[in-house]
């Protein structure tokens, strides 16, 4: 892999088919968090110029949502087309602008492809219904109820840094497909690799206003987005208390919010702790835990602790760290703000108590994997989200124990559950309060037709391709009445 860095770029900002510099003279320095260079910059907007796109994307969508869902279609395949034709470049950039490894970033992009692809299929199998008015008491034959699903207007989609191209599309395709027009505000650690995915969609020949890309801190613009009148839904995935802000902000609108977690892997004593321990060290370490799903505590019954710690222990220590451009799975956090919490979580843990059993070791923004034993609930680490490489290790007497405290959390995003008593597996699952459980397996969102739920502080609404088409969309009812 090439290690000259991207020519230091100006990128500009899309509104209404065109690329554009923003009035503000306003631009943001893009850092790679392990470069520790400049890779580009992007423009702060105005509030004009969110105004601007706002009326034009309203002025696009009054067409657009009159186009057939096959003419629609075409536009989606051909954006995805386009990003499988980019995924080399646009891969490149997500390793520089957020840090992924060069792997895990063109599967994103790929990932990404075969997520319009689906929701586009998805979108075209979905029918409305009809009722008839004698089915209730006293109706009538001759009232008739077609039911079918509408789209809502203007979308504004708000994605992470995490994912900067998946978790964006995972927003506009089912909102295009849907006859939405969007706005989408990429996270600005993202926003080089966001307006590349928006280079894939122009090229695919979107009618102009469809799609507008602002670029601006979510500091300076977010909140003017969220409370504009000319927004009709908000589709968000981020920290939970911008979540919290932005709900409480919103106006009397429909909102889809992935927030964040705190996933528990929940280790019986009958489990298999190999089996086991391989999902926790790719579901804790990957992407150095900078994952919303990522396995962020374990709940191991006490009788088989020693024997797992051992276990994860010799995974760690042959766990690749470094830079991603060698693919490595733990590489230096987004930035040094987001490193210095999780050292915080860490030397909070270890002043109370902790058993430093691995890790503890920091190269500026780079963690290396951390795994914490006998991590006690008066410890930040057990009920913080790290979003980062750290792994506490806390030790129950039973499955009532762990269910207690997994259920004590402010969030409710996944959990996993390592058991091989199917039955058992079960039980947990059903008390434990979250908006999915995997059994045997990593917490993970993936693959994406699945229904993605975050519940408590984890999120408000589902995703996942179906989910997030009726989320982006109303049902309309029309009523036949005919001659009697
Ligand atoms: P973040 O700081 O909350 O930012 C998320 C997005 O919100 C970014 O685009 C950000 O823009 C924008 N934003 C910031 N302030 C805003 C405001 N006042 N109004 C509107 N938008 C605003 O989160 P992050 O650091 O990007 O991502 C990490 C967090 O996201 C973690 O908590 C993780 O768990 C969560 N996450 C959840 C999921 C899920 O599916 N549940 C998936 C991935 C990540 P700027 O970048 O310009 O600030
Ligand atoms: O944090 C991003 C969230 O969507 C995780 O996705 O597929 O890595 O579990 P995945």
């Amino acid at each position: 892999m090439s290690t000259n860095v991207l020519p230091l770029t100006a990128y500009n900002f899309y509104l209404n088919g065109e690329w554009r510099k923003s009035k503000s003279g306003k631009t943001i320095n893009i850092t790679s968090p392990y470069l520790n260079e400049v890779i580009g910059k992007v423009q702060g907007i105005t509030t004009e110029e969110v105004d601007e796109a706002i009326y034009y994307a309203h002025e696009a969508q009054k067409i657009w949502a009159e186009t057939s869902l096959q003419e629609r279609a075409k536009f989606l395949y051909k954006w995805a087309d386009q990003l499988v034709n980019m995924q080399d470049e646009i891969a490149e950039i997500i390793m520089k602008e957020v840090g992924k490894s060069i792997k895990d970033a063109k599967n994103e992009v790929v990932r990404t492809a075969d997520l319009i692809r689906y929701t586009v299929d998805e979108a075209l199998h979905m029918h409305g219904e009809s009722m008839r008015g004698d089915s209730f008491p006293g109706g009538s034959k001759s009232k008739v109820a077609i039911i079918e699903r509408v789209p809502l207007g203007v979308v504004l989609a708000i994605p992470p840094f995490n994912y900067p191209v998946n978790l964006a599309a995972a927003k506009l395709a089912p909102a295009l497909i849907s006859g939405n027009a969007v706005i989408f505000k990429p996270a600005t650690q993202g926003a080089i690799s966001g307006i590349k995915m928006i280079e894939a969609l122009h090229k695919a020949d979107f009618p102009a206003g469809i799609v507008n890309i602002v670029t601006g801190r979510g500091s300076d613009i977010g909140d003017y987005l969220v409370e504009h009148a000319g927004i009709n839904m908000i589709s968000f995935t981020g920290g939970t208390n911008t979540g919290i802000r932005l709900a409480k902000k919103a106006a009397m609108i429909p909102l889809v919010l992935e927030l964040g977690g705190k996933d528990p892997g929940i280790v019986r004593e009958d489990a298999d702790l190999h089996e086991a321990s391989k999902h926790i060290i790719s579901g804790a370490f990957s992407y150095s835990g900078q994952r919303c799903t990522a396995i962020k505590r374990v709940l191991v019954h006490e009788r088989v602790a020693d024997e797992l710690v051992a276990i994860l222990k010799k995974k760690i220590e042959k766990l690749p760290v470094g830079s991603p451009e060698e693919g490595n799975t733990v590489v230096p956090l987004i930035d040094n703000r987001s490193a210095d919490f999780v050292q915080g979580l860490i030397d909070d843990a270890i002043e109370k108590g902790a058993t430093l059993v691995i890790g503890n070791k920091r190269d500026h923004n780079l963690i290396y994997p951390t795994l914490l034993d006998h991590v006690t609930e008066d410890m930040v680490v057990a009920w913080e989200e790290p979003f980062g490489p750290v792994l506490p290790v806390i030790r129950v007497s039973s499955d009532e124990e762990a269910i207690a405290i997994a259920n004590q959390s402010e969030f409710g995003l996944q959990a996993s559950v390592f058991t091989k008593d199917i039955n058992k597996a079960f039980t947990i699952a059903n008390k434990i309060e979250t908006g999915s459980v995997q059994i045997n397996g990593r917490t993970e969102r993936g693959p994406d037709h699945f229904p993605f739920i975050g519940v408590k502080g984890s999120g408000m609404g589902a995703q996942g391709i179906r989910k997030s088409l009726e989320s982006m969309t109303r049902e309309k009812v029309t009523v036949l009445n005919l001659a009697e």
